[in-house]
């Protein structure tokens, strides 16, 4: 019995000897073995084991991140042309001749209808239009005076006055005025168209001998206003009865208010 404690002893503390001693005891014990004993204490630290082999070498890490920018390089050689002068584009051309004028394209369709445009002026509601004629040879003074053009061939609208030489806007609107004259032979002719007695609306000059003379103006005439022509002191106007050659005309273009 003391040998088989001992080799239960010898089991805990060298497994690979008792094996051997077991072996042997067989044929000769029959007794079962006992509970294995408690488990001993923790045995020192063994000593450091051999180095071992080198490990499988690791997969590649990712790429690193960009360096900075390098310093600047030197001013580089300058290049050559790289186009050879004679093949170079020349200066441009002289203009070519107009081209033959297109033929006219179709019609285009109608555009939209207009705005609806003002009011126009009244249409002539009075006809006044008269030609007065100069019937003396020689029509002079030393003194400005009106020159009576004592005939008329037209006087529509009555407003000229072969009395006075006057013409009276019978209606108020704007007038069209013109005088065509001849200078006497012996000195220059001066006529002013006056309105209302005073005002100068515009002068006519011709040398002497037969120098031709004229004005034409667009006026605007109040009913009632007048128009007359003042022969200039010291001037002449001429004319014949039979051959006219000065005359006092007028009509009027359309009325206003
Ligand atoms: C106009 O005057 C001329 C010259 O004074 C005169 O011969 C002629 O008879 C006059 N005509 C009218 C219509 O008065
Ligand atoms: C024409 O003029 C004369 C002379 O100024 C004047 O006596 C006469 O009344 C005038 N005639 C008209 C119709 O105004
Ligand atoms: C011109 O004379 C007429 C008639 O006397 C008068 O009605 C009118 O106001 C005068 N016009 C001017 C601009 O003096």
């Amino acid at each position: 019995m003391q040998t088989v404690w001992l080799l239960l002893v010898l089991t805990v503390s060298a497994g690979a000897a008792m094996s051997a001693v077991l072996e042997g005891a067989d044929s000769s014990c029959t007794c079962k073995d006992g509970e294995p004993g408690e488990a001993g204490p923790r045995g020192e630290i063994g000593l450091r084991g051999a180095r071992g082999p080198p490990g499988f070498p690791g997969i590649n890490g990712r790429p690193g991140y960009d360096g900075n920018p390098g310093a600047v390089g030197p001013k580089g050689e300058p290049g050559s042309s790289s186009v050879p002068l004679s093949q170079k584009p020349g200066p441009p051309g002289p203009k070519g001749n107009i081209g033959a004028e297109g033929s006219t394209g179709a019609q285009g369709p109608a555009g939209p209808k207009g705005a609806k445009g003002e009011q126009g002026i009244a249409g002539i509601r009075h006809q006044v239009a008269f030609t007065a004629i100069l019937a003396e040879t020689c029509f002079s003074g030393d003194e400005a005076m009106t020159i009576i053009f004592n005939t008329t061939i037209l006087n529509i609208g009555g407003g000229f006055n072969e009395s006075s030489g006057e013409f009276t806007a019978p209606v108020s609107g704007i007038y069209i005025i013109s005088l065509n004259g001849l200078s006497h032979s012996t000195t220059s002719t001066w006529l002013k168209l006056i309105k209302n007695g005073t005002t100068t609306i515009v002068n006519g000059y011709g040398a002497h001998r037969h120098a031709a003379v004229s004005m034409s103006v667009n006026v605007r005439l109040k009913q009632g206003d007048t128009l007359e022509i003042q022969l200039q002191p010291g001037k002449a106007i001429y004319s014949e009865s039979d051959d006219i050659y000065t005359t006092f005309t007028g009509f009027l273009l359309y009325e206003t208010d």
